[in-house]
Protein backbone atom coordinates (compact mmCIF):
# COMPACT_ATOMS: atom_id res chain seq x y z
CA UNK A 1 0.00 0.00 0.00
CA UNK A 2 1.21 3.57 -0.44
CA UNK A 3 0.38 7.15 0.34
CA UNK A 4 0.54 9.32 -3.16
CA UNK A 5 0.58 12.57 -2.42
CA UNK A 6 0.07 15.02 -5.52
CA UNK A 7 0.26 18.55 -4.46
CA UNK A 8 0.62 19.69 -8.40
CA UNK A 9 -2.01 16.64 -9.40
CA UNK A 10 -0.83 16.05 -13.32
CA UNK A 11 1.17 18.89 -13.91
CA UNK A 12 4.37 17.78 -15.39
CA UNK A 13 7.25 19.63 -16.96
CA UNK A 14 7.69 16.76 -19.48
CA UNK A 15 5.13 15.27 -22.07
CA UNK A 16 5.73 11.57 -22.61
CA UNK A 17 3.49 10.81 -25.45
CA UNK A 18 1.80 7.94 -23.93
CA UNK A 19 0.76 8.96 -20.68
CA UNK A 20 -2.38 7.54 -18.95
CA UNK A 21 -2.56 11.35 -17.32
CA UNK A 22 -2.67 12.36 -20.78
CA UNK A 23 -7.22 12.51 -20.47
CA UNK A 24 -6.78 14.57 -17.22
CA UNK A 25 -4.36 17.45 -18.78
CA UNK A 26 -6.56 16.94 -21.74
CA UNK A 27 -9.91 17.60 -19.62
CA UNK A 28 -7.97 20.75 -18.26
CA UNK A 29 -7.87 19.63 -14.66
CA UNK A 30 -4.81 20.68 -13.68
CA UNK A 31 -4.12 21.57 -10.42
CA UNK A 32 -3.41 25.29 -9.87
CA UNK A 33 -1.87 24.84 -5.99
CA UNK A 34 -1.79 23.07 -2.75
CA UNK A 35 -2.31 23.91 0.81
CA UNK A 36 0.86 22.41 3.22
CA UNK A 37 -1.09 22.34 5.82
CA UNK A 38 -4.30 20.04 4.19
CA UNK A 39 -1.56 17.74 2.90
CA UNK A 40 -0.30 16.94 5.92
CA UNK A 41 -3.74 16.69 7.77
CA UNK A 42 -4.86 14.40 4.87
CA UNK A 43 -1.35 11.92 5.54
CA UNK A 44 -2.32 12.10 9.19
CA UNK A 45 -5.13 10.68 8.95
CA UNK A 46 -4.06 7.70 6.84
CA UNK A 47 -1.10 7.38 9.28
CA UNK A 48 1.63 6.26 7.07
CA UNK A 49 4.91 7.87 4.99
CA UNK A 50 3.85 8.88 2.02
CA UNK A 51 5.31 9.43 -1.43
CA UNK A 52 5.63 12.41 -3.88
CA UNK A 53 3.91 11.66 -6.96
CA UNK A 54 2.84 13.76 -9.92
CA UNK A 55 2.33 14.68 -12.72
CA UNK A 56 6.18 15.63 -11.61
CA UNK A 57 6.64 15.86 -7.85
CA UNK A 58 9.93 17.77 -8.84
CA UNK A 59 8.19 20.95 -10.15
CA UNK A 60 7.08 21.40 -5.72
CA UNK A 61 9.40 24.39 -5.11
CA UNK A 62 12.40 23.10 -3.11
CA UNK A 63 11.76 25.03 0.10
CA UNK A 64 8.39 22.85 0.07
CA UNK A 65 9.65 19.93 -0.39
CA UNK A 66 12.43 20.18 2.76
CA UNK A 67 8.84 21.40 4.26
CA UNK A 68 7.15 17.90 3.59
CA UNK A 69 9.96 15.30 3.81
CA UNK A 70 11.68 17.31 6.92
CA UNK A 71 7.96 16.80 8.79
CA UNK A 72 7.77 13.02 6.79
CA UNK A 73 11.07 11.57 8.23
CA UNK A 74 10.21 13.29 11.51
CA UNK A 75 7.12 11.38 11.68
CA UNK A 76 7.16 8.43 9.89
CA UNK A 77 10.89 7.43 9.54
CA UNK A 78 11.33 7.92 5.68
CA UNK A 79 10.03 9.75 2.59
CA UNK A 80 9.61 8.50 -0.97
CA UNK A 81 9.18 10.48 -4.54
CA UNK A 82 8.41 9.30 -7.86
CA UNK A 83 10.09 11.36 -10.59
CA UNK A 84 11.12 11.89 -14.13
CA UNK A 85 14.37 12.83 -13.05
CA UNK A 86 14.89 15.56 -15.28
CA UNK A 87 15.00 18.10 -12.04
CA UNK A 88 16.88 16.85 -10.13
CA UNK A 89 19.89 18.63 -8.81
CA UNK A 90 22.63 18.86 -5.97
CA UNK A 91 19.90 20.36 -3.28
CA UNK A 92 17.78 17.79 -4.16
CA UNK A 93 20.35 15.13 -3.62
CA UNK A 94 21.21 17.09 -0.52
CA UNK A 95 17.54 16.69 1.01
CA UNK A 96 17.33 12.98 -0.70
CA UNK A 97 20.24 11.68 1.97
CA UNK A 98 19.19 14.28 4.89
CA UNK A 99 15.34 12.94 4.73
CA UNK A 100 15.62 9.26 3.99
CA UNK A 101 13.71 9.55 0.54
CA UNK A 102 13.65 6.56 -1.65
CA UNK A 103 13.68 7.65 -4.95
CA UNK A 104 11.94 6.13 -8.02
CA UNK A 105 12.81 6.99 -11.68
CA UNK A 106 11.22 6.38 -14.32
CA UNK A 107 13.02 6.50 -17.97
CA UNK A 108 12.77 4.36 -20.82
CA UNK A 109 16.18 3.51 -22.01
CA UNK A 110 19.60 5.57 -22.96
CA UNK A 111 19.66 8.70 -25.09
CA UNK A 112 17.29 8.01 -27.82
CA UNK A 113 15.34 4.86 -26.45
CA UNK A 114 13.60 7.66 -23.91
CA UNK A 115 12.24 9.46 -26.95
CA UNK A 116 8.88 9.09 -26.09
CA UNK A 117 9.37 10.84 -22.95
CA UNK A 118 8.74 13.88 -24.93
CA UNK A 119 9.67 17.26 -23.76
CA UNK A 120 8.33 19.54 -26.92
CA UNK A 121 12.02 19.35 -29.52
CA UNK A 122 14.14 16.61 -30.21
CA UNK A 123 16.85 18.52 -28.76
CA UNK A 124 15.27 19.63 -25.17
CA UNK A 125 14.10 15.77 -25.00
CA UNK A 126 17.37 14.52 -25.83
CA UNK A 127 19.17 17.06 -22.70
CA UNK A 128 16.24 15.83 -20.35
CA UNK A 129 17.11 12.71 -20.83
CA UNK A 130 20.81 12.80 -20.66
CA UNK A 131 19.87 14.79 -17.17
CA UNK A 132 17.66 11.53 -16.03
CA UNK A 133 20.58 9.67 -16.56
CA UNK A 134 23.56 11.88 -14.72
CA UNK A 135 20.92 11.61 -11.61
CA UNK A 136 20.97 8.13 -12.06
CA UNK A 137 24.18 7.88 -11.98
CA UNK A 138 24.96 10.18 -9.01
CA UNK A 139 22.14 8.68 -7.07
CA UNK A 140 24.24 5.38 -7.33
CA UNK A 141 27.82 7.68 -6.54
CA UNK A 142 25.58 9.05 -3.18
CA UNK A 143 24.79 5.66 -2.21
CA UNK A 144 21.03 5.64 -2.67
CA UNK A 145 20.37 4.15 -5.79
CA UNK A 146 16.98 4.72 -6.97
CA UNK A 147 14.76 2.14 -8.40
CA UNK A 148 13.40 2.29 -12.17
CA UNK A 149 10.36 2.30 -14.23
CA UNK A 150 10.74 1.42 -17.83
CA UNK A 151 7.92 1.51 -19.85
CA UNK A 152 7.79 -1.30 -23.17
CA UNK A 153 6.91 0.23 -26.55
CA UNK A 154 8.25 0.07 -29.97
CA UNK A 155 10.76 2.68 -29.64
CA UNK A 156 12.79 0.77 -27.24
CA UNK A 157 11.66 -2.75 -26.81
CA UNK A 158 11.44 -3.64 -30.69
CA UNK A 159 14.04 -6.68 -31.42
CA UNK A 160 16.65 -4.56 -32.81
CA UNK A 161 16.46 -2.53 -29.95
CA UNK A 162 16.70 -5.16 -27.09
CA UNK A 163 20.27 -5.89 -27.13
CA UNK A 164 20.90 -2.39 -26.38
CA UNK A 165 18.49 -2.10 -23.69
CA UNK A 166 20.07 -5.67 -22.22
CA UNK A 167 23.70 -3.76 -22.25
CA UNK A 168 22.31 -0.69 -20.54
CA UNK A 169 20.86 -3.00 -17.75
CA UNK A 170 23.88 -4.88 -17.31
CA UNK A 171 25.46 -0.88 -16.81
CA UNK A 172 22.96 -0.26 -14.65
CA UNK A 173 23.42 -3.39 -12.30
CA UNK A 174 27.18 -2.45 -12.38
CA UNK A 175 26.80 1.40 -10.97
CA UNK A 176 24.36 -0.03 -8.54
CA UNK A 177 20.96 -0.18 -9.66
CA UNK A 178 18.75 -3.33 -7.80
CA UNK A 179 15.57 -3.06 -8.84
CA UNK A 180 13.59 -2.11 -12.12
CA UNK A 181 9.95 -2.58 -13.13
CA UNK A 182 9.28 -3.06 -16.56
CA UNK A 183 5.59 -2.00 -18.06
CA UNK A 184 3.54 -2.62 -21.09
CA UNK A 185 2.25 0.20 -22.41
CA UNK A 186 -1.38 1.13 -21.83
CA UNK A 187 -2.38 2.72 -24.30
CA UNK A 188 -5.12 5.71 -24.26
CA UNK A 189 -5.66 6.73 -27.61
CA UNK A 190 -5.69 5.54 -31.59
CA UNK A 191 -2.23 7.62 -32.66
CA UNK A 192 -0.76 6.16 -29.69
CA UNK A 193 -1.98 2.25 -30.37
CA UNK A 194 -0.47 2.87 -34.52
CA UNK A 195 2.59 4.29 -33.22
CA UNK A 196 4.02 2.69 -30.02
CA UNK A 197 2.56 -0.18 -29.19
CA UNK A 198 4.04 -3.86 -29.37
CA UNK A 199 2.22 -6.88 -31.11
CA UNK A 200 1.36 -9.55 -28.04
CA UNK A 201 4.25 -11.56 -29.73
CA UNK A 202 6.73 -8.73 -29.03
CA UNK A 203 5.41 -7.19 -25.78
CA UNK A 204 6.05 -11.39 -24.98
CA UNK A 205 9.42 -11.89 -26.97
CA UNK A 206 10.51 -8.47 -24.90
CA UNK A 207 9.38 -9.83 -21.65
CA UNK A 208 11.72 -13.52 -22.00
CA UNK A 209 14.20 -11.43 -22.96
CA UNK A 210 14.26 -9.76 -19.46
CA UNK A 211 13.40 -12.54 -17.83
CA UNK A 212 17.10 -14.36 -19.30
CA UNK A 213 18.86 -11.46 -18.74
CA UNK A 214 17.77 -11.51 -15.05
CA UNK A 215 18.98 -14.96 -14.44
CA UNK A 216 22.37 -13.79 -16.11
CA UNK A 217 22.66 -10.69 -13.59
CA UNK A 218 23.51 -10.70 -10.12
CA UNK A 219 21.83 -7.77 -7.96
CA UNK A 220 19.52 -6.15 -10.49
CA UNK A 221 15.69 -7.82 -10.26
CA UNK A 222 12.67 -7.45 -12.16
CA UNK A 223 9.94 -7.70 -9.62
CA UNK A 224 7.25 -8.93 -12.37
CA UNK A 225 9.30 -12.37 -12.66
CA UNK A 226 9.34 -12.96 -8.95
CA UNK A 227 5.52 -11.69 -8.43
CA UNK A 228 4.65 -14.05 -10.73
CA UNK A 229 6.64 -17.14 -9.84
CA UNK A 230 5.39 -16.42 -5.89
CA UNK A 231 2.36 -16.08 -7.10
CA UNK A 232 1.82 -19.58 -8.44
CA UNK A 233 3.57 -21.01 -5.91
CA UNK A 234 0.83 -18.93 -3.61
CA UNK A 235 3.60 -17.17 -1.63
CA UNK A 236 1.83 -14.08 -2.77
CA UNK A 237 2.31 -12.06 0.52
CA UNK A 238 4.51 -9.12 -1.17
CA UNK A 239 2.96 -9.31 -4.54
CA UNK A 240 2.30 -5.72 -6.40
CA UNK A 241 -1.19 -4.45 -6.89
CA UNK A 242 -1.38 -5.42 -10.60
CA UNK A 243 -1.76 -8.98 -9.17
CA UNK A 244 -4.40 -8.48 -6.28
CA UNK A 245 -8.20 -8.20 -7.42
CA UNK A 246 -7.97 -4.10 -7.77
CA UNK A 247 -11.26 -2.03 -7.23
CA UNK A 248 -11.19 0.62 -9.69
CA UNK A 249 -12.90 3.16 -7.42
CA UNK A 250 -11.26 2.20 -4.37
CA UNK A 251 -7.70 1.27 -5.33
CA UNK A 252 -6.27 0.07 -2.45
CA UNK A 253 -2.87 -0.22 -3.48
CA UNK A 254 -2.72 3.39 -3.79
CA UNK A 255 -4.53 5.96 -1.81
CA UNK A 256 -4.18 9.26 -3.16
CA UNK A 257 -3.74 13.23 -1.59
CA UNK A 258 -4.06 15.81 -3.75
CA UNK A 259 -2.75 19.48 -3.39
CA UNK A 260 -6.39 20.39 -1.41
CA UNK A 261 -5.99 17.54 0.67
CA UNK A 262 -8.92 15.40 -0.89
CA UNK A 263 -8.59 11.77 -1.23
CA UNK A 264 -7.83 10.05 -4.75
CA UNK A 265 -7.39 6.97 -6.70
CA UNK A 266 -4.46 5.28 -8.56
CA UNK A 267 -5.05 7.46 -11.86
CA UNK A 268 -4.58 4.33 -14.02
CA UNK A 269 -7.91 3.98 -13.80
CA UNK A 270 -9.15 7.58 -15.04
CA UNK A 271 -10.32 6.93 -18.29
CA UNK A 272 -12.29 10.15 -18.57
CA UNK A 273 -10.19 12.63 -17.68
CA UNK A 274 -11.74 13.15 -14.19
CA UNK A 275 -10.45 12.14 -10.65
CA UNK A 276 -13.03 10.80 -9.21
CA UNK A 277 -12.78 10.78 -5.34
CA UNK A 278 -12.44 7.55 -3.41
CA UNK A 279 -15.92 5.22 -2.79
CA UNK A 280 -15.89 4.56 0.79
CA UNK A 281 -16.72 1.05 0.39
CA UNK A 282 -14.49 -1.48 -2.05
CA UNK A 283 -16.55 -4.08 -4.39
CA UNK A 284 -15.56 -6.96 -6.34
CA UNK A 285 -18.28 -7.36 -9.18
CA UNK A 286 -15.60 -7.26 -11.51
CA UNK A 287 -13.34 -10.26 -10.47
CA UNK A 288 -16.49 -12.33 -10.00
CA UNK A 289 -17.59 -11.08 -13.54
CA UNK A 290 -14.48 -12.22 -14.92
CA UNK A 291 -14.74 -15.30 -13.31
CA UNK A 292 -17.81 -16.48 -14.64
CA UNK A 293 -17.51 -14.84 -18.13
CA UNK A 294 -16.16 -16.79 -21.45
CA UNK A 295 -12.84 -15.28 -22.58
CA UNK A 296 -14.64 -14.92 -26.32
CA UNK A 297 -16.53 -12.03 -24.41
CA UNK A 298 -13.98 -10.19 -21.98
CA UNK A 299 -13.86 -12.22 -19.41
CA UNK A 300 -11.31 -14.90 -17.51
CA UNK A 301 -13.79 -17.97 -17.25
CA UNK A 302 -11.38 -21.55 -17.25
CA UNK A 303 -8.23 -20.40 -17.14
CA UNK A 304 -5.99 -22.09 -15.18
CA UNK A 305 -4.16 -18.63 -14.59
CA UNK A 306 -6.80 -16.47 -13.11
CA UNK A 307 -6.19 -17.21 -9.22
CA UNK A 308 -2.64 -15.52 -10.09
CA UNK A 309 -3.39 -13.19 -12.83
CA UNK A 310 -7.44 -12.08 -11.56
CA UNK A 311 -7.49 -10.35 -14.98
CA UNK A 312 -4.78 -7.89 -14.00
CA UNK A 313 -4.71 -3.92 -13.69
CA UNK A 314 -8.09 -2.71 -14.10
CA UNK A 315 -6.47 0.30 -15.72
CA UNK A 316 -5.40 -1.77 -18.76
CA UNK A 317 -8.76 -3.55 -19.24
CA UNK A 318 -9.65 -3.99 -22.82
CA UNK A 319 -11.32 -1.07 -24.42
CA UNK A 320 -10.59 0.96 -21.05
CA UNK A 321 -13.69 -0.49 -19.31
CA UNK A 322 -12.30 -2.10 -16.06
CA UNK A 323 -15.38 -4.69 -16.45
CA UNK A 324 -13.44 -6.62 -18.95
CA UNK A 325 -10.07 -8.08 -18.48
CA UNK A 326 -6.67 -6.90 -19.58
CA UNK A 327 -6.16 -6.15 -22.74
CA UNK A 328 -2.89 -7.67 -22.68
CA UNK A 329 -4.21 -11.28 -21.67
CA UNK A 330 -2.13 -13.19 -24.03
CA UNK A 331 1.65 -11.78 -23.01
CA UNK A 332 0.28 -12.58 -19.14
CA UNK A 333 -0.87 -16.02 -20.25
CA UNK A 334 2.26 -16.73 -22.32
CA UNK A 335 4.72 -15.22 -19.45
CA UNK A 336 2.36 -17.86 -16.55
CA UNK A 337 2.94 -20.82 -19.08
CA UNK A 338 6.62 -20.27 -19.12
CA UNK A 339 7.16 -19.87 -15.56
CA UNK A 340 4.81 -22.72 -14.56
CA UNK A 341 7.07 -24.56 -16.78
CA UNK A 342 10.19 -23.70 -15.37
CA UNK A 343 8.35 -24.67 -11.87
CA UNK A 344 7.42 -28.03 -12.98
CA UNK A 345 11.08 -28.45 -14.06
CA UNK A 346 12.25 -27.93 -10.57
CA UNK A 347 10.09 -30.10 -9.06
CA UNK A 348 7.12 -27.92 -7.58
CA UNK A 349 3.12 -27.83 -8.31
CA UNK A 350 2.08 -24.60 -9.31
CA UNK A 351 -1.59 -23.73 -8.03
CA UNK A 352 -2.41 -23.47 -11.79
CA UNK A 353 -2.01 -27.17 -12.04
CA UNK A 354 -2.65 -28.30 -8.24
CA UNK A 355 -5.77 -30.48 -7.94
CA UNK A 356 -7.04 -27.42 -4.73
CA UNK A 357 -7.37 -24.76 -7.82
CA UNK A 358 -11.21 -25.30 -8.22
CA UNK A 359 -11.52 -25.55 -4.52
CA UNK A 360 -9.46 -22.19 -4.06
CA UNK A 361 -11.45 -19.98 -6.53
CA UNK A 362 -14.30 -21.35 -4.53
CA UNK A 363 -12.59 -19.05 -1.65
CA UNK A 364 -12.13 -16.15 -3.79
CA UNK A 365 -15.56 -16.29 -4.90
CA UNK A 366 -17.17 -16.43 -1.98
CA UNK A 367 -14.47 -13.98 -0.18
CA UNK A 368 -15.33 -11.41 -3.12
CA UNK A 369 -18.99 -11.90 -3.22
CA UNK A 370 -18.78 -10.66 0.21
CA UNK A 371 -17.30 -7.58 -0.16
CA UNK A 372 -13.72 -8.41 1.07
CA UNK A 373 -10.58 -9.37 -0.55
CA UNK A 374 -8.32 -12.00 0.01
CA UNK A 375 -4.77 -13.41 -1.52
CA UNK A 376 -3.64 -16.72 -2.51
CA UNK A 377 -1.81 -17.10 0.71
CA UNK A 378 -4.43 -17.19 3.18
CA UNK A 379 -6.94 -18.19 1.18
CA UNK A 380 -4.94 -21.31 0.52
CA UNK A 381 -3.63 -21.65 4.34
CA UNK A 382 -7.18 -21.09 5.76
CA UNK A 383 -8.60 -24.30 3.25
CA UNK A 384 -5.45 -26.31 4.25
CA UNK A 385 -6.27 -25.69 7.81
CA UNK A 386 -10.66 -26.74 7.01
CA UNK A 387 -9.39 -29.85 5.25
CA UNK A 388 -7.06 -30.67 8.54
CA UNK A 389 -10.32 -29.79 10.98
CA UNK A 390 -12.91 -31.82 8.79
CA UNK A 391 -10.74 -35.13 8.75
CA UNK A 392 -9.94 -35.00 12.44
CA UNK A 393 -13.72 -34.86 13.17
C1 LIG B 1 2.32 9.05 -14.66
S1 LIG B 1 3.97 8.92 -14.09
C2 LIG B 1 3.98 10.07 -12.73
C3 LIG B 1 5.27 10.13 -11.95
C4 LIG B 1 6.49 10.76 -12.60
N1 LIG B 1 6.23 11.91 -13.40
C5 LIG B 1 7.28 9.72 -13.38
O1 LIG B 1 7.53 9.92 -14.57
O2 LIG B 1 7.67 8.71 -12.77
C6 LIG B 1 3.99 7.33 -13.29
C7 LIG B 1 4.51 6.18 -14.13
O3 LIG B 1 3.52 5.76 -15.06
C8 LIG B 1 4.15 5.40 -16.28
N2 LIG B 1 3.18 5.51 -17.37
C9 LIG B 1 2.58 6.62 -17.82
N3 LIG B 1 1.74 6.34 -18.84
C10 LIG B 1 1.81 5.02 -19.05
C11 LIG B 1 1.18 4.13 -19.97
N4 LIG B 1 0.31 4.57 -20.85
N5 LIG B 1 1.49 2.82 -19.92
C12 LIG B 1 2.38 2.36 -19.00
N6 LIG B 1 3.00 3.14 -18.10
C13 LIG B 1 2.72 4.46 -18.11
C14 LIG B 1 5.27 6.42 -16.36
O4 LIG B 1 6.26 6.06 -17.27
C15 LIG B 1 5.76 6.45 -14.94
O5 LIG B 1 6.67 5.41 -14.73
S1 LIG C 1 -5.42 0.59 -11.01
FE1 LIG C 1 -3.77 -0.84 -11.54
S2 LIG C 1 -1.85 0.26 -11.07
FE2 LIG C 1 -3.54 1.34 -10.02
S3 LIG C 1 -3.63 0.47 -7.93
FE3 LIG C 1 -5.07 -0.69 -9.22
S4 LIG C 1 -3.88 -2.46 -9.99
FE4 LIG C 1 -2.42 -0.92 -9.23
S1 LIG D 1 -4.24 -14.83 -18.35
FE1 LIG D 1 -5.96 -13.77 -19.42
S2 LIG D 1 -7.76 -15.11 -19.18
FE2 LIG D 1 -6.18 -15.76 -17.70
S3 LIG D 1 -6.75 -14.67 -15.84
FE3 LIG D 1 -5.20 -13.40 -16.91
S4 LIG D 1 -6.39 -11.98 -18.16
FE4 LIG D 1 -7.77 -13.62 -17.51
Amino acid sequence: MSIEVRPLGVKCNIQCQYCYQNPQRDAGNIAQGYDLEKIKAAVEKEGESFTLFGGEALLVPEADLEKLWSWGLQKYGSNGVQTNGVLINENHIRMFKQYKVHVGISIDGPGELNDVRWVGTIERTRAATASTEKAIERLCQEGIPPSLIITLHRANATADKLPIMYEWFRYLESIGITSARLHILEVENEAIQQKYVLTPEENFTAFLGFAKLEEELTTLKFDVFADMRNLLLVEDNNSTCIWNACDPYTTSAVRGIEGNGQSSNCGRTNKDGIDFIKANQPGFERYLALYYTPQEYGGCKNCRFFLACKGQCPGTSIDGDWRNRTEHCQEWKRLFSYIEAKLIDEGEIPISISSNRQQLEQVFIETWAGGKNTNLYSAYHWLKEKTIKASQN
